[in-house]
């Protein structure tokens, strides 16, 4: 079913959906002239409203980054080699019942072992960064306790390889991936979490830092606290409100601990974030929708985004802040409080809010990336709002919306909100299942792909062009790899990886890709 937008006329509902395309396709061959200044509006424009006319190919800054993200239990393999020790989710996937299609990081797509291989693809296609994580668990094996060199000398290598090709090392600390020694102390619910990964960002920017300068602490604390500890669907699999408080706010100290910790190790570590983001509409011109929206862009935008830059909690809550739930004390908001060098985040899809009131608003979930499971009532008795994924753009194959103008709006307002930071994208992609086809030489003609990125790499020129600071775009991903509970039911990547022999080979996108990295434009064949 369609979510009607009270906006929109009944024309806009009935959209057809390959008019979409290519009206979307359109205006990806085109850029912004115009140089508007940035206003202050406090709301998102009309999502459905046409693009803006005044356009031209697509350009990007001289030095702009292209780039391309992976994360380590999604591309690693090698889960019990060199001293690395057992993990959150190696316990989970080891756990029957819990993956799709009993699917495991075991063996992934082995980089650990290739990695000089996917950099050649790297180098191959002219990227200019690559965003990956580090596993805690290779670093310490139990996540307390002095340095695995084995597991150093691993990333020494693969940045030292990166910096070889020309290739920009973005880490990313901690991309779900929790020493199950730490989760059987409590997880991040419990609080000596934020020291043990001050530690270990200790660890990471003294062995490190003087290969690797930018850092991200959290890939999307929101979901890995909010799946783990909130509903349950990633490890360690508890299903409790209060404890996704708790972790989240565990997560808020260690980001501020680690931030500090890496700039005490190494001088020339600048610290960002790689969250996840996704632009909210509110479904009515109603104050109570509007309240909510503002509540989801507390809740799943800003929440560890503002508290790192301004020390407190957005207002995230129908009244006050439950600060005794979360386990918060006194002098807390001055560990929080680390003004980031750059914000990093992620653009997949958009959301339509609702106030879910007092009342049932309905059983809808989301899909894909960021999944919420609505309990009657609306979604939990703090934030009460309902977010709805709508499907007037086409859906991928792992169902979300494609809708590139969310891109600009979130790029304009983090850029209005935080007086026009540095913004790096960490992550943007879509899952369509193409294969190898014989009859043209194995070539992986994943149009769509292509179409996804063209579209959305438009709408961050528009962006630019409007005044916002982006100073890189990882595509979301190098590699197809293990896709969390989806295990390899999905393929994100822009290099097909046949898992049964680990043989590479990079998509018609990832090609197109290259091509306009190169050309520095998106109006390329
Ligand atoms: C993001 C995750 C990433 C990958 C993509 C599809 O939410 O950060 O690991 O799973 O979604």
């Amino acid at each position: 079913m369609q979510t009607v937008l009270p906006w929109s006329s009944p024309e806009d509902h009935e959209m057809d959906r390959r008019q979409f395309l290519k009206d979307s396709l359109a205006t990806a061959s085109m850029a912004l002239l115009a140089s508007r200044r940035i206003t202050a509006a406090s709301t998102l424009p009309n999502p459905v409203a046409a693009p803006p006319e005044e356009t031209n190919a697509a350009r990007f800054p001289k030095d702009f980054l292209w780039g391309m993200a992976t994360a380590s239990y999604q591309v690693e393999g090698a889960w019990n080699e060199d001293g690395k020790g057992e993990s959150n989710w190696d316990r989970f996937t080891h756990t029957v019942g819990k993956i799709k299609g009993a699917a495991t990081g075991d063996q992934a797509c082995d980089s650990y072992h290739r990695y000089k291989e996917d950099i050649a693809i790297l180098k191959r296609l002219n990227q200019k960064s690559h965003r990956f994580s580090i596993a805690w668990s290779r670093i310490q094996a139990t996540g307390t306790g002095p340095a695995n060199q084995k597991g150093l000398d691993h990333y020494k290598g693969l940045a030292d390889a990166l910096l070889e090709a020309g290739i920009r090392p973005f880490v990313t600390l901690y991309h779900w991936d929790l020493p199950q020694g730490l989760e059987d102390r409590g997880g991040w619910p419990n609080r000596d979490l934020a020291g043990y990964f001050a530690d270990y960002a200790g660890i990471l920017a003294k062995h490190l830092g003087d290969r690797i300068q930018v850092w991200a602490p959290f890939n999307m604390p929101w979901a890995f606290t909010y799946f783990g500890y909130g509903i349950g669907i990633h490890p360690p699999g508890k299903a409790d409100y209060n404890l996704f408080l708790k972790a989240a706010h565990t997560v808020n100290l260690a980001q501020g601990e680690a931030f500090r910790a890496m700039k005490a190790a190494s001088s020339r570590a600048t610290v960002g974030s790689a969250y996840g983001m996704a632009p909210a509409y509110p479904k009515t011109d109603s104050e109570a929708d509007r309240a909510a929206t503002a509540r989801y862009d507390a809740m799943n935008n800003y929440y560890f985004l503002h508290t790192a830059m301004r020390g407190e909690y957005p207002k995230a809550f129908v009244g006050e802040t439950p600060y005794e739930a979360m386990g918060f004390k006194s002098g807390d908001d001055k560990i929080m409080r680390v003004p980031l060098d750059w914000i990093g985040f992620h653009y997949y899809t958009r959301r339509i809010i609702s106030d879910a009131g007092g009342a049932d608003a309905g059983g809808q979930g989301n899909f894909g990336t960021e999944i919420e499971v609505d309990q009657a009532g609306g979604r939990d008795r703090y934030t009460r709002f309902h977010a709805v994924m709508p499907t007037e753009g086409p859906l991928t194959d792992a169902g979300l919306e494609v809708w590139p103008r969310g891109i600009y709006d979130l790029v304009m307002k983090v850029t209005r909100d935080y007086k026009r930071p540095i913004i790096e994208i960490t992550e943007s992609g879509c899952s369509y299942l193409d294969t190898p086809y014989e009859k043209e030489n194995d070539r992986v003609p994943d149009a769509r792909r292509t179409a996804f990125f063209r579209t959305h790499l438009a709408e961050l020129a528009r962006a630019i062009a409007d005044g916002a600071h982006v100073r890189a775009y990882h595509a979301w991903s190098l590699l197809d790899n293990f896709e969390w509970s989806d295990g390899y039911s999905q393929r994100y990547g822009l290099t097909y990886v046949d898992f049964r022999d680990q043989k590479r080979t990079v998509k018609d996108s990832g090609l197109w890709y290259g091509r306009a990295a190169a050309a520095n434009r998106v109006d390329v064949e």
